[in-house]
């Protein structure tokens, strides 16, 4: 139990690092908050939105690495792996960490970059095709949101086949653990859930499409 609470913490402490906060500050002052703009939330899209292209890759990255560093240690450092949990504990704080940052008030994003970045530890194949699922669907709909939405949706249906499958073929698609497993079908229901102003705007046509940028004062 120590092992997990550790791996918590560290996950939890890690994925706060608001970079879209950051990112917001370091190009318009420190008086801008990305979140008075826009979704008001201070991940990549968000970031896009309002400060362009470049920011917004950065922000991507950082954010992917909030989610894939805390994994891959609690994966790689026995004294976090926690008999298999360890990464999946420190994958979902450290979505929760981006989403409810303590270091800016609780008020963050929404977990997909860093729930990504986790994602691509726990399941590389799972990743892969979340990633195609979410790209597609951004393309043909336009909307960011409902990408990963759809994403999330392809990762839980990719945890529930891998495992299930792996466990009556065991010799040959053995993909994912328990652990394994708990975390590509809570991850991305967290994920889901907190698009859920995103859901409203969606069913009321109100959502913002990829190519619509905030305009904020100079
Ligand atoms: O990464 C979150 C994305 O799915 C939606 O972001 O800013 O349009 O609410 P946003």
């Amino acid at each position: 139990a120590g092992s997990l609470l550790l791996a918590a913490v560290i996950a939890y402490l890690w994925g706060s690092i608001p970079s879209g906060y950051w990112m917001g500050k370091l190009l318009r002052g420190k008086d801008f908050d990305i979140r008075v703009y826009g979704s008001h939330k201070i991940g990549a899209t968000n970031v896009r939105r309002t400060l362009g292209n470049g920011p917004a890759l950065i922000v991507l990255l950082v954010d992917l690495s909030k989610g894939l560093g805390p994994t891959l240690l609690a994966t790689l450092i026995p004294l976090l792996h926690g008999a298999g949990w360890g990464p999946t504990v420190a994958g979902l704080l450290a979505l929760l960490g981006h989403c409810f940052p303590v270091f800016i008030g609780f008020k963050g994003g929404r977990g997909v970059s860093t729930g990504g970045g986790a994602l691509l530890v726990t399941s590389p194949l799972a990743f892969v095709i979340s990633l195609i699922a979410t790209f597609s669907t951004i393309g043909i709909s336009g909307y960011v949101s409902l990408g990963s939405i759809v994403g999330g949706l392809a990762s839980i249906i990719c945890g529930l086949a891998f495992y299930f499958f792996g466990l009556s073929h065991p010799t040959f698609f053995a993909l994912v653990t328990l652990p394994q497993l708990v975390f590509l079908v809570v991850g991305p229901a967290l994920v889901i859930l907190f698009h859920f102003d995103n859901i409203g705007r969606l069913l009321a046509g109100k959502e913002r499409k990829i190519w619509q940028k905030e305009a904020i004062p100079a």
